[in-house]
């Protein structure tokens, strides 16, 4: 489960354009993927230190489910508002062209492309904070650096800074065709290391187009075969048991928890990661787990390496702004291949 970090901005009517009118997907309460409709509201007023995005393209992910849905409630008293969404506008992730700017911004002009995370970007126009935001690579459609920001720089961060990932090391990935696994493929691959990943059915195809060596498919297989070992596990999908990840885990190597859907209403199941964190002192293996960080260095550490072609998106469906309630539907169905992408302007230019 990934609770994103920071509460988005309220609408307010804007400053900038207060007689501008846009298409947004709104929803008034939490819930399934009914709650929302498509809705023409006022644009958003950008605060000093926020810019104002022409939204082309908007990223599907868990997080974005957590908000509609307001599950875990976790996500309530994080400070996403606890009856009911405290932005009714949703989504999270974007590509598109800075339009204005707030007077404390200094990282970008109108006219800049962007992308990173923003506040409601399931929408014509989305307010984002100027440090979850960097320049879009130029290699990169629209769409391709829509979806990138919130599984790109999970992968990266799992990988990287907690995962301590070296050259020639062996990584097995469960969860590997969805979101962050199919960044954290092409990532690892990127950094030397050989790659085995787990996913659904359908998907070994895809997985090894993206690089990985070795590819499981969890209906058939089990990972778990006496036989293999790894140095580094990131655990993003399916909520193994630490006893059996800690079973194919070389006697130093390191597990490092991403996230696993499921568990209960109320905290979503972290009691996995409690236990991983609580039993990390007392072994010689390392346990751990973390809540990537927003923040625009990793977003632009991802960005060069998809400039180095490094990573490439891997789009699995695309839906228009009316189509986000399918949309959503479809993240909650099995059989993910990758990332889907909500088109706002159908302008496919890098
Ligand atoms: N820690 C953080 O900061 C952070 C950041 C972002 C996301 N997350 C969390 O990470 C998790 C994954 O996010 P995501 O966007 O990658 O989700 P996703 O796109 O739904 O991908 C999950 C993947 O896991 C696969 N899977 C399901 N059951 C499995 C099993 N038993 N064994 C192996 N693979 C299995 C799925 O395959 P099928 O679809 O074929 O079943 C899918 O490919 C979520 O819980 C999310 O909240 C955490």
């Amino acid at each position: 489960m990934n609770i994103p970090t920071t509460p988005s901005t309220p609408l307010i009517e804007s400053e900038s354009a207060p007689d501008e009118t846009m298409t947004a997907v709104v929803q008034d309460t939490y819930g399934a993927a009914d709650v929302l409709e498509l809705r023409t509201i006022n644009h958003p007023r950008i605060a000093e230190d926020e810019v104002l995005v022409e939204v082309h393209a908007a990223g599907v992910d868990r997080g974005v489910w957590h908000l509609m849905t307001g599950q875990p409630y976790l996500i309530r008293i994080a400070g996403y508002g606890l009856r009911k969404p405290k932005n009714p506008t949703l989504g999270l992730d974007l590509a598109g062209r800075v339009v204005a700017i707030g007077a404390d911004v200094t990282r970008f002009q109108p006219g800049d492309d962007v992308f990173g995370i923003g506040n409601g970007t399931y929408a014509r126009y989305a307010t984002a904070h100027q440090d979850k935001l960097a320049h879009k690579p130029q290699n990169a459609t629209y769409e391709q650096a829509a979806v990138a920001t919130v599984s790109g720089i999970t992968a990266l961060e799992a990988l990287t800074k907690v995962g301590h990932l070296e050259a020639g090391q062996r990584v097995l990935i469960v969860g590997a065709s969805g979101g962050v696994g199919t960044y954290a493929i092409q990532l690892a691959k990127a950094l030397g290391a050989e790659v085995t990943g787990v996913g659904g059915p359908g998907s070994a195809d895809m997985m090894h187009s993206i690089g990985a060596d070795h590819v499981i498919d969890y209906t058939e297989e089990d990972f778990v075969n006496g036989q293999d070992q790894y140095d580094l596990i990131l655990d993003i999908g399916g909520r193994n048991s630490i006893s059996r990840l800690r079973s194919v885990l070389t006697p130093k190597g390191t597990l490092v928890i991403v996230g696993g859907e499921g568990g209960n209403r109320v905290t979503g199941g972290v009691g996995r990661q409690l236990r991983a964190m609580m039993l990390s002192p007392f072994i010689a293996q390392r346990l751990t787990t973390f809540i990537s960080s927003e923040h625009y260095t990793n977003i632009e550490r991802l960005a060069a390496h998809i400039e180095r072609g490094d990573v490439v998106s891997t789009i699995g469906a695309r839906f228009g702004l009316a189509d986000v309630p399918v949309a959503m539907r479809h993240l909650e169905s099995s059989g993910s291949n990758g990332k889907s992408v909500i088109v706002v302007r159908d302008t496919e230019t890098k």
